[in-house]
């Protein structure tokens, strides 16, 4: 007994187990890539977990009380009993704000262990002498992490509405944050110099980065929050990463490391598929969420034509391609399961019927791709944009579905505009054009789009859901 106890907790096995379960978050993080792969990389990812969580339990010094075993059983039982239902139940327009959650309690926790490691290891404060270079990396999870565990509290209360949407711009803003951070830093730097070890500074720290993390979301706007989150992820997975060497623990290290650069790397790629920078996004005060009438200088003769559900439905069911360009505004009025409907009744009478898929449309990465598994519209069905777009000069109609900013032919071609430089599906290119919104509002970017312009642009006002419905059923009419 005493044998197999020993073998369990001899340092090359726990070794040996944190090996397999890295391997597992890699392979997990791969699956992710694509829709059809992403459950079972996640369940991988999962069981990797679990298995770095065993190991880390059988290292000896980590449960040396009885009490200890106790205070964690707690927490994994509140951890599941929170953590199951949540998941279960959310909606998935909610995710975001289900992400910022989790993270924000992964920036909190690191930023906990470094204020218990702080008690652990001053002798001031009752412990060993603390050693530079797990004292190193512990200040600086303690701040990144407490930026992350409120700059993640306030994107949840954004996206949740318990806030306004809307930047809120605070006087000296950038004055007050420089100032915040000198704190942080230099409270950090005074307890690493030994010459004071007064809780203040470690309690410094944490309020510091505490309100650093509020003031520094606070500004942004809540459709730029999916950008930020994933940013913010990115901070927690460094911070853990930090922790995990103060604690010495390679579990941590290696999955902090992950998280830290699949969130670096989700970050600039959602700022690039918007044609923002990183900076622009957290300096704020864009994209509040707001919509504004479309009004640009020298437009107002510009006329947009309307056209009505059955003549939709004509043009539609007499095309041999149709690609359907779902946007932001589908979300919203929730018509995946309608157009899904459309599609059908489209294909039966012999239309080629495919997605355009911008990797920004709607508000989260993935946004279109996981409404319209929702509604089972086949994957192979949805096209990328690179792979799409030369095909829009061969396709009769493209049907634009509360999308707006993704097809901006500013972006390609006037180099005043906001989103110049921004890649676009070039819908204009296709025969026929037919946007789905309720008005002349301007998309996220607040700006017009000489697409509703066009000569063979026809606008069909009205909510989505119940504008597609319509057209469904003009079809089912034609026979
Ligand atoms: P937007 O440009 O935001 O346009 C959405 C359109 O949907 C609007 O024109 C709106 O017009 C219409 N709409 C809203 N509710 C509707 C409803 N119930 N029925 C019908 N139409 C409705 O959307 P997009 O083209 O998907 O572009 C996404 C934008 O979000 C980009 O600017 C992108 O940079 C930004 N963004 C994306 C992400 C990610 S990761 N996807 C993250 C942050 C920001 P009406 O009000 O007139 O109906």
């Amino acid at each position: 007994m005493i044998l197999a106890t020993s073998f369990f907790q001899d340092h090359h096995f726990i070794e040996a187990l944190y090996i397999v379960a890295f391997a597992l978050f890699i392979v997990g993080l791969r699956g992710l890539a694509g829709p059809r792969t992403a459950p079972a990389g996640n369940r991988l990812a999962a069981v990797g977990m679990l298995i770095a969580l065993i190991a880390t339990l059988l290292i000896t010094h980590v449960i040396r009380t009885g009490g200890d075993v106790a205070l964690m059983a707690v927490g994994i039982g509140v951890g599941t009993a929170v953590g199951i239902p949540a998941a279960r139940s959310v909606r998935m327009t909610a995710m975001p704000q289900m992400v910022a959650l989790f993270n924000g309690v992964g920036g909190g926790a690191v930023a906990l262990i470094a204020w218990v490691e702080y008690r652990r290891r001053f002798p001031g404060a009752g412990g060993a002498h603390w050693d530079l270079k797990a004292e190193i990396p512990s200040l600086f999870a303690a701040i990144i992490g407490s930026i992350s565990f409120w700059g993640s509290n306030i994107a949840f209360a954004k996206l949740q509405e318990l806030l306004p949407g809307r930047p809120i711009q605070l006087p000296a803003q950038r004055f007050i944050n420089g100032l915040l951070l000198l704190v942080a830093v230099v409270s950090a730097v005074i307890l690493a110099s030994g010459t004071h070890s007064q809780a203040l500074f470690i309690l410094g720290i944490l309020a510091a980065a505490a309100v650093l993390g509020n003031m520094v979301v606070l500004p942004i706007g809540g459709a730029d929050m999916p950008v930020v989150i994933s940013l913010l992820n990115a901070f927690t997975g460094i911070s853990a990463a930090m922790t995990g060497i103060a604690l010495d623990n390679t579990a941590l290290i290696v999955a902090g490391t992950l998280v830290g650069a699949s969130g670096s790397i989700l970050t600039n790629m959602m700022a690039v598929a918007m044609n923002r920078s990183v900076p622009a996004i957290v300096a704020g005060g864009f994209g509040g969420g707001g919509t504004t009438p479309a009004a640009a200088a020298g437009d107002e003769d510009r006329q947009v034509r309307a056209t009505s559900a059955d003549d939709v439905a004509i043009q539609l069911s007499y095309a041999d391609r149709v690609v359907v360009v779902p946007g932001y505004g589908m979300a919203v009025a929730q018509a995946q399961h309608a157009v899904r409907e459309l599609m059908d009744e489209l294909e039966t009478r012999g239309v080629n019927v495919d997605f355009a898929i911008h990797p920004v449309a709607g508000r989260m990465p993935g946004h279109m791709n996981v409404l319209l598994a929702e509604a089972d519209v086949p994957y192979e069905k949805l096209k990328e944009m690179d792979e799409i777009n030369p095909e829009f000069p061969q396709t009769d109609v493209s049907l634009v579905i509360g999308a707006n900013d993704v097809t901006n032919p500013d972006a390609r071609e006037n180099e005043g505009s906001p989103i110049y430089g921004m890649p676009i599906l070039d819908v204009d290119r296709s025969g026929q054009v037919i946007v789905l919104k309720r008005s002349m509002n301007t998309g996220f970017a607040g700006i017009d789009n000489p697409l509703f312009y066009n000569e063979n642009t026809a606008l069909l006002f009205g909510d989505a859901k119940e504008s597609v419905s319509q057209v469904v059923a003009e079809v089912k009419e034609l026979g």
